[in-house]
């Protein structure tokens, strides 16, 4: 890897340790400092627990953790992160302490080092204005777990260069973090609103609004949470809530301020006890001051420019895993019930005042309008970001309508000359969304269906045909309609996280967006029928060697194989291709006589027992009716200018959507194996 080879971490506790495993196991090259020996050794057992424990529940085999843990390093020697591209702190949270930590780091690393605080409560700024690189710093502020928890607030002070915020976005990337760029504010976005949402939970019990199991079931009722906010300090402990909230109090002013009996509790050493009655009839007032505040404090936070209302909700469900997010709950229930719990909290606390996006979005009486799609152009390259990773950034009607937004407005700038797709987070695009196709298959709205997949045919062969060079960069996975999006651009830059599926056949229906064609014009009818009557995962390695990839590259090198394609022009993508060795046996399995053995249920001939078998037991998994209309539509499409393949996809589109199985499937999704009945 070119741009990142090492990382070094400071402090090998609860936080260090983390984050040096999940760095580990994306495949950096770790070093972890602490003070003592005996902590380094404590820090790593714990890594090695939890990838042991990773074992036993099958998520990681012995080999990858023997791999993980050796990219980790321990030392108490500093010098050991000298040469280091990214320094982490996560020591104790005392700013003298992190302060003379940062300077000996200033002295002791290359120039080329970047060092970063996973502070909490202190500015990013105070330890950057002390050390001699202000511009090689940031904050990188983590959630617990932070081998588990993707959730990663990036933080750059005034001072923060470009270059170091990219960096670090790459780093974030490359460990498989979702990051949000967040101001360097008190709280950043995340602690900012849900340490008031502990800290109002005690006021309310300090005011005998209610007991703590009411406002435990208020607070699981408003925000559809597993655990309430008493719970939530049980398990992370009281004097985190109190510290968090004296900060934010000191810096925002008494509304943030703790509550009396929170330090009491912290005071008495103990937990908070959970049992009692629930009274329904306080639920109601419960749940409108916690609607309050929340929404409140996020909304303010949005006006002050800390983050936008997406990062903001994508930190709510991403690190705090509430199903929906502030805006997305404001949005459900109705801007102006959301009005008058946030002025409600402005007459109690008189020292908060009124968001003034709430006060204009209640002025126009419409729910927020959310930006799935980002657009950026630098150096004549325009980047269209799909931003929804909470949802693997699945398409869906308004995800797809922005896309287009943003497509147009690239394609018209007179700067651009390359355009590039890219998802935000693990994924690049997860397919449609399925609850979409539910619901209108339930509503009796299969015209709804038909117009978006249309509208998605036009766009993709807009981007297909486009007088600029369209790049998807395929770092992740994609499935179905995320690949048949990868699959309309010109060229594909991948990295050996990416890949391909084609899994419709097993929910009932068939690749709607022209995934059928492409791959087969590209890889060949047989090998086109086999991925997509099989839904077998294509690696990028794979994509690669049968053309659909055009450059396998480092995920640090993604940029500069962008770049090269741009002064190359268009890669032939339809040229002729001989079937590579290795695939010739799965291309046999779907040649003319084959397909009719495995339509009627036999497995194919003229490849090995193994093969055979396997293939026609996948393919025995598989809804009938999408098979053999997967089947024809392909043989169909051979010859066919490409408006006209799309034509004969989009004629069998009702036909499909209508079967009982396309609803069995669909509604099965993630929660048992469907049973297809042929109908
Ligand atoms: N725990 C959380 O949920 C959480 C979440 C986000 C951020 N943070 C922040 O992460 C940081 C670490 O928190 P933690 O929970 O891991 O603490 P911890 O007490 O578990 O670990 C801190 C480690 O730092 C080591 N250390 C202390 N001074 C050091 C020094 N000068 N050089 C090298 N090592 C040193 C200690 O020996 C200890 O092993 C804090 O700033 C905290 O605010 C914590």
């Amino acid at each position: 890897m070119s741009q990142i080879n090492k990382i070094g971490v400071i402090g090998a506790g609860n936080m260090g340790s983390g984050i040096a495993q999940k760095m580990a196991q994306e495949g950096l090259n770790v070093v972890v400092v602490d003070i003592k020996e005996e902590f380094v050794e404590r820090g790593l057992n714990t890594i090695k627990q939890l990838l042991q424990e990773g074992v036993d529940r099958k998520i990681f085999s012995p080999q990858q953790v023997e791999d993980t843990l050796s990219r980790i390093k321990g030392s108490t020697d500093f010098a050991a992160v000298a040469d280091a591209d990214l320094v982490v702190e996560a020591v104790f949270e005392d700013k003298k302490v992190k302060a003379d930590l940062f300077k000996n780091l200033d002295r002791i690393c290359s120039d080329k080092t970047i060092l970063a605080t996973n502070t909490s409560s202190f500015y990013v700024r105070e330890f950057a204005e002390q050390i001699s690189r202000p511009d090689r710093f940031v904050g990188l502020h983590y959630f617990f777990h932070p081998a588990k928890n993707r959730l990663l607030e990036v933080i750059p002070h005034e001072g923060t260069s470009m270059d170091t915020l990219e960096k670090s976005l790459l780093v974030a990337k490359l460990h498989g973090k979702t990051a949000i760029v967040v101001k360097d504010a008190p709280g950043f976005a995340v602690n900012r609103f849900f340490v008031p949402f502990l800290n109002e939970a005690a006021r309310m019990l300090e005011e005998d609004l209610a007991n703590i199991a009411t406002i435990e079931a208020a607070a699981k009722q408003a925000f559809k949470i597993p655990m309430g906010p008493f719970e939530l300090m049980n398990v992370t402990g009281i004097p985190i809530a109190v510290h968090a909230s004296t900060t934010l109090g000191n810096e925002l002013g008494p509304f943030y301020a703790t509550a009396d009996i929170l330090k009491a509790q912290m005071d008495k050493n103990e937990n908070w006890n959970l049992e009692g009655e629930v009274d329904e009839s306080r639920i109601p007032a419960a749940v409108d001051r916690f609607y309050g505040v929340c929404f409140g404090v996020a909304a303010a936070l949005v006006d002050e420019g800390v983050a936008s209302i997406e990062d903001t909700d994508r930190g709510a469900k991403i690190g705090l895993r509430w199903i929906m997010g502030p805006f997305e709950i404001m949005n459900r229930i109705g801007v102006d019930k959301t009005y008058a719990a946030v002025e409600a909290i402005t007459k109690k606390y008189p020292d908060f005042k009124m968001p003034e996006i709430l006060t204009r979005q209640n002025a126009l009486g419409q729910p927020f309008d959310f930006k799935f799609v980002d657009l950026e152009i630098k150096d004549r390259i325009a980047t269209i970001t799909l931003n929804r990773p909470e949802a693997m950034n699945a398409l869906n009607e308004a995800v797809v309508a922005q896309l287009d937004e943003r497509f147009t407005e690239a394609e018209n700038h007179p700067d651009v000359k390359a355009i590039v797709f890219q998802g935000a987070g693990k994924a690049f695009v997860a397919g449609a969304d399925i609850r979409y196709f539910v619901k209108k298959i339930k509503a009796d709205q299969i015209s709804d269906i038909y117009e978006f997949t249309r509208r998605g045919h036009e766009l993709f062969l807009r981007i297909e045909n486009c007088a600029k060079l369209t790049i998807a960069i395929l770092d992740g996975l994609s499935m179905g309609g995320g690949s048949e999006l990868a699959l309309a651009c010109q060229a594909i830059v991948a990295t050996h996280a990416g890949s391909m599926g084609f899994p419709e056949t097993g929910i009932g229906i068939f690749p709607g967006l022209g995934g059928m064609l492409r791959t087969a014009r590209i890889a060949g009818l047989e090998l086109a029928k086999y991925y997509v009557f099989t839904g077998i995962t294509v690696s990028a390695q794979d994509a690669f060697e049968l053309g659909i990839v055009t450059k396998l590259v480092e995920p640090a090198d993604v940029g500069s194989a962008i770049r090269e394609l741009a002064a190359q022009g268009k890669p032939e993508k339809y040229r002729a291709r001989d079937v590579p060795g290795k695939f010739k046996p799965y291309a046999q399995c779907c040649s003319e006589e084959n397909v009719a053995r495995l339509l009627s249920g036999q497995p194919p001939e003229g490849v090995s027992e193994e093969i055979a078998a396997k293939t026609a037991k996948i393919i025995g998994f598989k809804a009938p009716v999408a098979l053999k209309l997967a089947n024809e539509i392909i043989d169909q499409q051979v010859g066919k200018s490409m408006q006209e393949a799309v034509e004969i996809e989009l004629e069998r589109l009702n036909d499909i959507f209508s079967t009982a199985d396309a609803l069995e499937g669909l509604s099965s999704l993630g929660r048992k194996r469907p049973e297809f009945k042929g109908t």
